[in-house]
């Protein structure tokens, strides 16, 4: 099996009591204290550099210069030119993480003074609410909202769209500890940030909270999860906190989800970008007219557009900014969803390597059998037999795409030629992030 780079190694695993978690909460507290000590000065010298830098120290040390940023190339020297200080920052997380023990046993009192000021703000409603610690006992990081119990995801299925959420989604929640919930609630990236009732989203694990009751031996066992596929790459309403900035959002999603639920398990499912965008195209064009023809104007348009971003902004910036820029200039496609590795950066920049699952449908189509005991186990979920989980897999195929596929035919070579070209970069900068040259998509 091929290695990840980033990989913390095996982690123990185990079933626990609500009994045990708490004496061992106990048993640890010492050596917690000594390591949040620990982790206080690490976050304070990571959050400060991130201030003053504008953006985590990885990017800060480019010098790259935007009139020379035309290609997707550049984000590959990026990263290139400052991996180092990435890993080293890596390293001391989960270092510190490793020395507490297996992760859903660390439960680190939160911190949310700690934050700088401009994260706060970006996730202010959420902070407002939550407790010192999350209650123990639980499998999920569960608390007491205006007197009733509620409990995050315990998991989040981050993305991508077209890339077999669906299928996956309904899967792992075949297992009879996941309860199933609506898939995509899209709260962390849209809903929050206009309606912003949380109240309403940690709703959705009110079906579970009556099982505690019934069943309390069940606290230690049950998870709900979130599915939704935007939560990966954000909502680009960035500029809304931080004004045009070179290289991007100072935040994203995952900077407000991870200093909410530093524990939650993170599952990404990718797909050959070229591929994806064109079933995304098929997909969400049901009303539209469709045509190869259209969709190579499309792309041809909006990877000229992109190529227009860059010349005033960073790779990242524009990855983040197409969205907005499109709110002017609609198109029916979406290619900035598939530069998966500036997302994966950010993800990684805040979330232990341990704590994201990435997979991808290429492998899933032949080998759910083989993947979906690993989610299964990410999850601590109890295992299941082999036969069990034949059964799951089985299922018919959730949400494919194949009838208007077979309808208008593959997308002209010409356009497959463009989009290999867009996305080769991205897509080598990503095989160099997980340490897996399947993200080359060369086959
Ligand atoms: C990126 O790296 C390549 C190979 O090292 C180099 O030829 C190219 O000029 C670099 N591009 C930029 C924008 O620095
Ligand atoms: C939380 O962080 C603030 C600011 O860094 C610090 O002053 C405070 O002592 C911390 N509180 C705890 C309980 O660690
Ligand atoms: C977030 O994205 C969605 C979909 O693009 C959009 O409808 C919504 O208005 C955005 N929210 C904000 C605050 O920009
Ligand atoms: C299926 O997945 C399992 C678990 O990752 C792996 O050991 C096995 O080699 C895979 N089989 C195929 C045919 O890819």
């Amino acid at each position: 099996m091929r290695k990840d780079l980033y990989s913390a190694g095996e982690k123990k695993k185990g079933t626990r009591s609500p009994q045990s978690t708490v004496t061992m909460y106990i048993q640890n507290k010492l050596a917690a204290g000594i390591v949040l000590l620990n982790i206080a000065l690490f976050s304070y010298v990571y959050y400060y550099a991130q201030e003053q830098k504008g953006y985590a120290p990885v990017i800060a040390q480019t010098s790259i210069q935007p009139s020379k940023m035309k290609n997707t190339d550049d984000l590959h020297n990026v990263t290139a030119n400052t991996r180092k200080v990435g890993i080293k920052i890596y390293n001391i997380d989960v270092q510190q993480r490793a020395s507490v023990g297996p992760s859903d046993f660390w439960r680190p009192e939160l911190n949310l003074s700690s934050l700088p000021p401009s994260l706060y703000k970006r996730g202010k409603l959420v902070f407002d609410s939550l407790p010192k610690t999350y209650l123990p006992g639980y499998k999920s990081a569960c608390w007491k909202l205006k007197g009733a119990l509620k409990c995050w995801p315990y998991f989040y299925l981050l993305g991508m769209p077209k890339c077999g959420t669906t299928d996956l989604w309904s899967k792992i929640t075949m297992h009879p500890d996941v309860r199933n919930t609506v898939k995509e609630p899209h709260w962390w990236t849209r809903a929050r940030l206009s309606t912003g009732n949380l109240a309403g989203y940690a709703s959705r694990s009110n079906k579970m909270v009556q099982q505690f009751k019934l069943h309390p031996s069940m606290k230690s066992r049950l998870i709900i999860g979130d599915g939704s596929a935007s939560t990966f790459w954000d909502n680009h309403s960035w500029d809304r906190w931080d004004g045009k900035r070179y290289e991007g959002p100072k935040y994203v999603t995952a900077d407000v989800i991870n200093a909410a639920q530093p524990d939650a398990k993170l599952i990404v499912i990718l797909r050959n970008p070229v591929d994806r965008l064109y079933s995304a195209y098929l997909y969400f064009n049901r009303k539209n007219k469709v045509s190869v023809d259209r969709f190579h104007k499309a792309i041809v348009e909006v990877i000229d557009r992109f190529n227009t971003c860059l010349q005033t902004m960073s790779f990242r910036g524009c990855t983040y900014s197409m969205e907005r820029i499109q709110n002017k200039f609609p198109s029916p496609t979406r290619p900035y969803v598939g530069l998966y590795a500036v997302y994966v950066r950010d993800w990684f920049r805040v979330y232990p390597r341990d704590q994201l699952k990435i997979m991808t449908l290429e492998d899933w189509h032949v080998n759910c059998t083989g993947l979906l005991p690993e989610v299964f186990d990410f999850l601590n979920l109890e295992k299941k037999s082999g036969k069990t989980i034949a059964q799951f897999c089985e299922k018919k195929l959730q949400n494919g795409n194949k009838f208007r596929l077979h309808a208008i035919g593959d997308m002209l070579p010409k356009t497959r030629k463009l989009l290999e070209d867009f996305y080769e970069g991205p897509n080598k900068e990503l095989s160099l992030l997980l340490g897996d040259d399947k993200y080359l998509w060369r086959t």
